[in-house]
C-alpha cells in the first residue's frame, strides 16, 4: 500500500492566513498541519509516501519533512502546477504507484481518536475502493452518501444543495490499483476540477465501494472557524494525555 497526501490547493477560504504559504503548514496547537495527516497514514502501516503540493510550497515540505528519516517512513514529492481537482494525484503520482494499491489522504483533514482504524481498514482490504463517512451538520460543503436499508452506499453526491443524508465523505480513500485507469478516463467537472466523488461512483457502479463510518473525531479544517477548532481540540487531547 502506497501513501499520497494531497497538500496543494489555493486555500481561499482563509485568506489572508494562506495568501503566501501553504493551508498545510498553519499550526494545529503546537505541530504544521501536515503532521495530523501524516501520522495518519504511518499508524495506518504505510512506509512509502508521495507529498504533492503546489509550486510555491513544495520545497517547504521537503524542508520541514525531508526524506522521512525522522519519522522511520520513504517521502517523496511531487508538484502538482494547479489545483486542478483531488483525483488528479493519481495522475502525478502514477509512477509512484507503480502496480501498487493506493491511500489518499487530503492534507487539511484531521482523523482523531483511534490511531488504529487505517490499519484495520488496510489490513482487510482486498479491491475495489474503500472510504470513510461521517455525519456532519453542514453536508452540502462536501460529497454526500446516500445509504439504503441495509446500510450499503447507493450514491453519493457532490457538494449537493439538497443533501440525501448528513453522511459527509472524509478526505481519506483507500484504492486498488485500478484507479489510475479510472481517472484517466474522467472529465474534468464544470469546475475544471478532477472530482474524487466521479472516482467514487465508478466503483460504486461496479458495486466495489465500501464506505465505512469514521466513529471518532474528525475535521477538515479548511474554515476559520474548523482551524481554530481543531487546535483546540488538539490541545485540550494533549493536556489529557498528561494528566
Ligand atoms: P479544498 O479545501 O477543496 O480546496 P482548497 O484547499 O484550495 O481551499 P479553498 O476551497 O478554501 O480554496 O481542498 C481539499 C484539500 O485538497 C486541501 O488539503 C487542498 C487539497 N487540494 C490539492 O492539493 N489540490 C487540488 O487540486 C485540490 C482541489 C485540493
Amino acid at each position: 500500500m502506497k501513501g499520497i497526501i494531497l497538500a496543494g490547493g489555493a486555500g481561499t477560504r482563509l485568506h489572508p492566513l494562506t495568501k503566501v504559504t501553504s493551508k498545510q503548514l498553519l499550526p494545529i496547537y503546537d505541530k504544521p498541519m501536515i503532521y495530523y495527516p501524516l501520522e495518519t497514514l504511518i499508524d495506518g502501516g504505510i512506509k512509502d509516501i508521495l507529498i504533492i503540493s503546489d509550486p510555491d510550497n513544495i520545497n517547504k515540505f521537503s524542508r520541514l519533512l525531508g526524506e522521512g528519516e525522522d519519522f522511520k517512513v520513504k517521502i517523496t514529492y511531487q508538484m502538482q502546477d494547479k489545483p486542478e481537482g483531488i483525483a488528479q494525484a493519481f495522475l502525478l503520482g502514477e509512477d509512484f504507484i507503480g502496480n501498487d494499491n493506493v491511500t489518499l489522504i487530503l492534507g487539511d483533514n484531521l482523523f482523531v481518536g483511534d490511531g488504529e482504524f487505517l490499519e484495520d481498514a488496510i489490513k482487510s482490504f482486498k479491491d475495489g475502493g474503500r472510504v470513510f463517512a461521517k455525519e456532519v451538520t453542514d453536508p452540502q460543503r462536501f460529497g454526500v452518501v446516500d445509504f439504503d436499508a441495509e446500510g450499503q452506499a447507493k450514491s453519493i453526491e457532490e457538494k449537493p444543495a439538497n443533501p440525501k443524508s448528513n453522511f459527509a465523505v472524509t478526505g481519506l480513500y483507500i484504492y486498488d490499483n485500478t484507479v489510475v485507469k479510472k481517472t484517466k478516463n474522467l472529465k474534468p467537472s464544470d469546475r475544471g476540477e478532477l472530482e474524487i466523488t466521479d472516482v467514487n461512483n465508478l466503483y460504486l457502479q461496479e458495486g466495489k465501494l465500501d464506505v465505512k463510518i469514521y466513529e471518532h473525531y474528525w475535521l477538515d479544517t479548511g474554515t476559520f472557524d474548523a482551524l481554530l477548532e481543531a487546535g483546540n481540540t488538539i490541545a485540550n487531547l494533549r493536556k489529557n494525555e498528561e494528566k
